[in-house]
């Protein structure tokens, strides 16, 4: 079967990498989680005290930065130059730098190069802010995610709390608030739904519901393109 590119957008917790994870499982492609290299990246500038006004120093530190994904226990799982970091990137000083950090236009373009070379192959589902509208264009399938913002907070809070991690109601709105803002007014790459993205609001659908549209909208592309 023709193998296809299929990137998926919208706003934090909006259940992107719930839907783009059980749709690489499905037709047996690549999934690759963007937002997880920006988060990554944000932990290597913590924890190196990068100066994010210096553009030299960013650039050293990007070419320091090896990210890497492995499967463990069936679990997609982010590495850094070796490193699991997956309980790390997920947590509140990652999350309420990550915004800053993937609004410099140096990380950006280093990120999107490496995304780019990902889909050389096709068969790849990926999720993120700037996949349809920057890293491909012209993906065969766009959707855009949507969930209202109280649904989109209680997502969150159950995902860190099967994390175990006490994060309180209040800081984790604070936070999708303050991403959503930058992600979507900075100059570079801003979110934004392609024009010809699907859209889909899922915030009264069950995930295997947003499952089954999502496999038919690509069913159908498939098809189309022979
Ligand atoms: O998990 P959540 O949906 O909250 O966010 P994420 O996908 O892990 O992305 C974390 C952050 O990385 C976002 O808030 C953006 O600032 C940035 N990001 C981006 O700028 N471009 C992407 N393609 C993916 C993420």
């Amino acid at each position: 079967m023709k193998k296809i590119i299929i990137a998926i957008d919208g706003y934090s917790s909006c259940g992107k990498s719930t839907l783009a994870r059980s749709l690489a499982q499905h037709f047996n492609y690549a999934f690759i989680d963007s937002g997880a290299m920006y988060r990554a990246c944000t932990l290597y500038f913590l924890e190196h005290q990068v100066n994010l006004q210096l553009e030299s120093d960013i650039e050293n530190a990007l070419e320091n930065i090896h990210i890497t994904f492995n499967r463990i226990d069936g679990v997609n799982t982010t590495f850094l130059n070796g490193k699991n970091v997956e309980g790390e990137i997920r947590g509140i000083a990652v999350s309420n730098k990550v915004s800053e950090v993937a609004a410099i236009s140096t990380v950006r373009r280093s990120m999107v190069k490496i995304q780019r070379k990902a889909g050389l192959d096709k068969g790849v589902v990926m999720d993120g802010r700037d996949i349809g509208t920057v890293v491909f264009p012209d993906a065969e399938l766009k959707i855009f995610l949507t969930a209202n913002f109280g649904e989109r907070v209680k997502r969150r809070v159950l995902q860190l709390q099967k994390q175990g991690k006490s994060i309180s109601q209040n800081e984790i709105e604070q936070n999708l608030k303050h991403r959503d803002h930058i992600d979507s007014t900075r100059k570079d790459s801003p979110l934004k739904q392609a024009h010809d993205a699907v859209l889909i609001d899922n915030t009264n659908l069950r995930e295997n519901e947003q499952l089954a549209m999502a496999i038919a909208l690509i069913e159908e592309r498939i098809k189309n393109i022979g």
